[in-house]
């Protein structure tokens, strides 16, 4: 077992080349997210695999500026879900947490395959719910953009994404955010 490696691995890359989806990919990625632990096993993710070119060029429409880069992408992933289909346990809602860990867990398992998988929420949900006929009622959550990793860096980015192209972005030390034996506690 090594899940350190991919989490180590994963990065949210913006130069991407052309990658082949098949059927056993998108079906390997759908069974990461199905076996998902969830509240009550509730399993409230939904996911439309976009892949087919005409409906990927389409999806560039429902893209925010800055995120043109994804227009390389071989595949998005929508992902989808709603309040009603998990717990709420009074001020406790968990949908976007067994949501968010279903698509970690497809996210970790497509950069084992070697591929870029790399979720964004700049793009516009109605924009999204019109080209693929989402109903209202469901929240368009984020999008994950797939691809595989490219040397060349793509021309539309800016100096800042080119710098996190090389070099992982600057994360907050460890004793920022972790705590001992009490909310504020130190070790
Ligand atoms: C919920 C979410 C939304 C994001 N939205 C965007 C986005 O719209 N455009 C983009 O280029 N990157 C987006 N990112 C990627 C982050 O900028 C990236 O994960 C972060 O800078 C850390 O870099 P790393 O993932 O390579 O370690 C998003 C990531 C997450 C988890």
């Amino acid at each position: 077992m090594n899940v350190k490696n991919a989490i180590e691995k994963r990065r949210a890359f913006r130069s991407l080349e052309p990658v082949e989806i098949t059927k056993e990919l998108i079906k390997d990625l759908s069974e990461c997210a199905q076996i998902t632990a969830s509240c009550f096993n509730n399993q409230p993710w939904q996911y439309i695999f976009v892949y087919e070119p005409k409906a990927l060029e389409q999806m560039h429409e429902a893209l925010s500026q800055g995120n043109e880069w994804a227009h390389k992408a071989s595949m998005i992933v929508v992902v989808l879900g709603k309040q009603e289909d998990d717990c709420v346990i009074r001020d406790r809602i968990y949908y976007r947490f067994d949501i968010g860990m279903a698509t970690s867990a497809m996210i970790l398992r497509a950069t084992e395959l070697g591929l870029v998988a790399h979720p964004i929420a700049g793009y516009s949900p109605k924009k999204t719910r019109e080209i693929l006929n989402i109903p209202d009622n469901i929240d368009v959550i984020t999008l994950v953009i797939i691809g595989k990793k490219s040397d060349k860096i793509n021309p539309d980015l800016s100096e800042k994404q080119i710098e996190a192209e090389k070099k992982r972005p600057e994360r907050k030390k460890i004793d920022e955010f972790v705590h001992f034996n009490k909310y504020g506690g130190k070790k």
